[in-house]
């Protein structure tokens, strides 16, 4: 692991840099949040629910100020915090929040599609997507493609947050395949591995198609102390044996929240990612540089994924 602090500093009264996070309220979300507004980074924090999002915007003020005063008291001037209202299981939601941060900004030099959930129940959307396969992948699709544009401008990166759980998808499986059975215990595990190695593909093909992008995927780490695991943890009775065993997981194998943001702070940050070397890479725990499943690196299924997307997207009114 490494120190975030050793990252690059922008002083927002020299130079203006722009972040774009989804789900920076929360767990991961919040410290990458911290540290890029603690870099003199403008964030626009993207979340569906306003009280919770300001609640962390006031949290991650007072943070920044107290981390500080605790270094010494160094002057360093801190970036701003802005919340944008967004619903991944909406794609309208999605297109409105994209054409808000497009109609106050000229460039973005960082996206990162971090919100997801995991392993919940089978359900579809309004939008007629599988849950996790919305919130996960397809609305972050349409949502890098909407700020597209605005990353090019000044060759920003992307950094989507995939999963270890993506390696569950052992063969490529068609799109459109629902694992919609009993008992969801299972296959949820199959509906996320899906929405996770689609998040991998989509890095490859944008790295391919935009090669002026640094795009990169990341496993995070084991970070069991977020919210991600609440669907199980609060299950009636059961759940205390679920939140015993992830403790237990957590102890032997697990990072902190904080460090379980350091890999997509050296991805954003970090003036050893480039474009030549990284640029479709997958990276793990504190930000190195590792394999991604058979599944996800073949690039033709990438394509096929692209493409069923794009498809889907249209017949839902969103040309992209
Ligand atoms: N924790 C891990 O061990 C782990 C491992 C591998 C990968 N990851 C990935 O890391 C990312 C962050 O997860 P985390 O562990 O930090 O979990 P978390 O604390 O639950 O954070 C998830 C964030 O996503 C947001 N979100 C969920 N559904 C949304 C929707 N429909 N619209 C807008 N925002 C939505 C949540 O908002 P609310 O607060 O409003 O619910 C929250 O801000 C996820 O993509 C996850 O798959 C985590």
């Amino acid at each position: 692991m490494f120190d975030p602090d050793s990252l690059p500093y922008y002083d927002p009264l020299i130079e203006t840099k722009i972040a774009v996070i989804t789900g920076g309220n929360s767990g991961i979300g919040y410290y990458t949040t911290l540290h890029l507004y603690m870099h003199g980074f403008t964030v626009y924090i993207c979340g569906r629910n306003s009280h919770k999002t300001n609640t962390a915007i006031s949290d991650i003020t007072k943070e920044a100020k107290r981390r500080l005063i605790a270094n010494g008291g160094v002057l360093q001037n801190l970036g701003s915090l802005k919340y944008i209202h967004l619903d991944l299981t909406a794609l309208k939601s999605v297109e409105r929040a994209a054409s808000k941060i497009a109609k106050m900004e000229k460039k973005i030099d960082v996206l990162i599609n971090n919100a997801g959930i995991m392993a919940v129940p089978f359900e579809m959307t309004r939008d007629g997507f599988e849950i996790q396969m919305q919130t996960n992948y397809v609305s972050h699709f349409l949502f890098t493609m909407r700020l597209l544009p605005l990353l090019r401008e000044c060759n920003g990166r992307i950094i989507s947050l995939s999963s270890i759980g993506h390696h569950f998808e052992f063969s490529y499986w068609k799109m459109d395949q629902l694992w919609d059975y009993k008992p969801n215990m299972i296959f949820t595990w199959f509906r996320y591995a899906m929405t996770k190695t689609a998040v991998i593909q989509f890095t490859k093909m944008l790295a391919i198609k935009y090669p002026d992008v640094i795009c990169v995927s990341l496993h995070p780490g084991l970070v069991m102390n977020t919210n991600l695991f609440s669907y199980w943890t609060r299950l009636p009775i059961i759940g205390i044996f679920f939140w015993l065993f992830f403790q237990v997981i957590g102890y032997f194998f697990g990072v902190s929240n904080e460090q379980g943001s350091l890999a997509t702070l050296k991805c954003a940050l970090s003036d050893d990612i480039n474009i030549e070397k990284h640029n479709g890479k997958y990276f793990t725990t504190g930000g190195l540089e590792t394999k991604s499943s058979y599944v996800a690196k073949n690039l033709d299924d990438a394509a096929s994924t692209w493409i069923w997307t794009v498809h889907e997207l249209k017949n839902r009114g969103f040309d992209v």
